[in-house]
């Protein structure tokens, strides 16, 4: 009966047993399965497992182990990462984990998404796993992947733990790991010990397994560890033949999600800006794996405030819908796209000016990213355009280059004009300085162009029939080797152009 005893109440109906976000987080880090706590669960209505049941619920399951796998599509592609990884840091230990989960309430977990980090040296998006690159004598590393293996049987792990599998759905086998990502896989529950027990110079990436940092607390440093991290986020900055398959894939899903969008801006108007954000979302859980970020769904004065995700709002015949959203594949690469459209279809002609001088900036932008150019170049070519329009309605006093010197036209312009785009949205944010925004753009860099203006509804600088009109427009561009190519394309930008794709969706 011991058995059964320390596993009552483990589990119960529709509910998986208290303790176990915890009890997995030790397992990664810490001893094996078997040792770790089991907390009551109050409020469970079976009271105990019986010795007959636990036994039946052993056997009976057939075999289901896959043979014979193909590696994941951009195996190669993440060997060679790693390959690079081992040669800026020889005779480190190099430490990559994915990240675990993180509580909402009780025993319900947010979604997991895996770390960047691990997703880009791994092509993997486990849950818990930890990638860890050993230093080899002969020179190099050896990778391996530690992975949460298959749910064991024989304790009743499968069923009774809350991340078991019965809970929670089938997992690779290791053995089947192995097939996929070419690389040896090994049980998570023992990294722990094994980086506990490693001697010699060690790196983690921080930020996404205190289990792993515990482990590895008396043998790193933060600001060693920041250098990994930095070095991880430039390996990202040119993106390979995968990545841009990806973010193309991306850029087609978000169109296609604008459209939809369109499609029921009827519906939109007769609910809120909750209905667009339920639109786009549908395409993206459809198409890919999520949207890269909160949709912005900003309709009338809501477009004037940058990071408008409450989408709460009223969408009114009249006003202007800025829509920023982006597909994320489910290899977790992502879009970001900003589209200001007229919610009833046809710009007002206060809006129109307003859209134009947006869309001469954002033009500016797009034709000063190419191989060579500096990076900041794309942001002073937009904001020069914005700043000589704002001079010429007298928003503001020239000369224009008093204007820029003093940034002045930030006070409606209010942010930068792009950034790095991949898997995450604002990619390679931990870059040096000089090697982001004081970079050289070369091919297979990936940005957005993404100039702006925002009247605030309260801004009393400004005639009054520009207030509350907001207007973003953003592409996300490829550096090529002759130029760019702009990935998001497949919507149109110009205000002619925005008003017959839109009657045309509308039917
Ligand atoms: N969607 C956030 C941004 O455009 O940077
Ligand atoms: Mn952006
Ligand atoms: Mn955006």
């Amino acid at each position: 009966m011991a058995e059964a005893e320390v596993r009552q109440d483990v589990q119960d109906e529709k509910g998986t047993p208290e303790g176990v976000q915890d009890g997995t987080r030790e397992e990664s880090a810490g001893g094996p399965a078997e040792d770790k706590p089991v907390k009551q669960r109050k409020n469970g209505l079976y009271p105990a497992v019986s010795d007959e049941l636990a036994a039946v619920m052993k056997s009976g399951w057939a075999d289901t182990e896959r043979h014979g796998l193909e590696p994941i599509p951009q195996a190669a592609y993440v060997a060679s990462r790693r390959a690079a990884l081992s040669a800026r840091f020889p005779g480190e230990r190099i430490v990559v984990p994915a990240g675990t989960l993180r509580t909402r309430a009780n025993d319900t977990e947010y979604p997991f998404r895996a770390g960047t980090e691990y997703v880009h040296l791994t092509g993997d998006q486990t849950q818990d796993a930890v990638l860890v690159m050993e230093p080899l004598a002969e020179g190099g590393h050896a990778a391996t992947a530690y992975l949460l293996p298959r749910s064991n049987r024989e304790n009743g792990e499968f069923w009774l733990d809350g991340q078991g599998e019965l809970w929670v759905g089938r997992r690779n086998s290791l053995a089947e790991g192995e097939q996929l990502l070419g690389m040896p896989c090994v049980d998570v529950r023992t990294v722990g010990d094994v980086l506990r027990e490693a001697t010699g110079p060690v790196r983690v990436v921080r930020g996404y397994d205190a289990g792993v940092e515990a482990a590895l607390q008396d043998k790193v440093t933060a600001e060693r560890d920041a250098e990994l991290k930095t070095y991880l986020a430039e390996l990202r900055l040119i993106k390979d033949e995968f990545e841009v398959a990806q973010l193309e894939q991306a850029c087609e899903s978000t169109a296609r999600g604008f459209e939809d969008v369109v499609r029921v801006l009827d519906r939109a108007e007769a609910t809120s800006e909750r209905y667009i954000e339920g639109t786009f979302f549908l395409r993206a859980r459809v198409e890919g794996n999520d949207v890269g970020y909160g949709s912005i769904c900003a309709s009338g004065p809501h477009a004037t405030t940058l990071h408008w995700v409450r989408n709460d709002g009223p969408v009114r015949p009249g006003d202007l819908l800025l829509l920023d959203a982006g597909v994320e594949t489910n290899e977790l690469y992502t879009a970001d796209v900003t589209r200001t459209l007229p919610v009833d279809g046809t710009f007002t002609p206060l809006q129109r000016k307003i859209y134009d001088a947006v869309y001469d900036a954002q033009q500016a932008g797009i034709e000063a990213v190419k191989p060579g150019a500096a990076y900041r170049d794309f942001h002073e070519a937009a904001q020069r355009v914005l700043a000589e329009r704002l001079v010429e309605w007298g928003l503001v006093e020239g000369p224009v280059e008093r204007v820029l010197e003093l940034a002045l036209q930030r006070r409606w312009t209010l942010h930068g004009t792009g950034h790095m785009l991949g898997l995450d949205v604002h990619d390679c944010a931990q870059a040096r300085t000089e090697t982001y925004v004081g970079c050289t753009l070369e091919p297979g860099m990936v940005l957005t162009v993404e100039p702006g203006l925002y009247f605030q509804a309260d801004d009393l600088t400004v005639p009054e029939e520009y207030r509350g009109i907001g207007v973003r427009i953003e592409d996300d561009i490829l550096v090529t080797e002759s130029g760019n190519r702009n990935l998001s394309a497949g919507l149109p930008r110009r205000s002619d152009e925005i008003e017959a794709w839109m009657a045309g969706l509308r039917g």
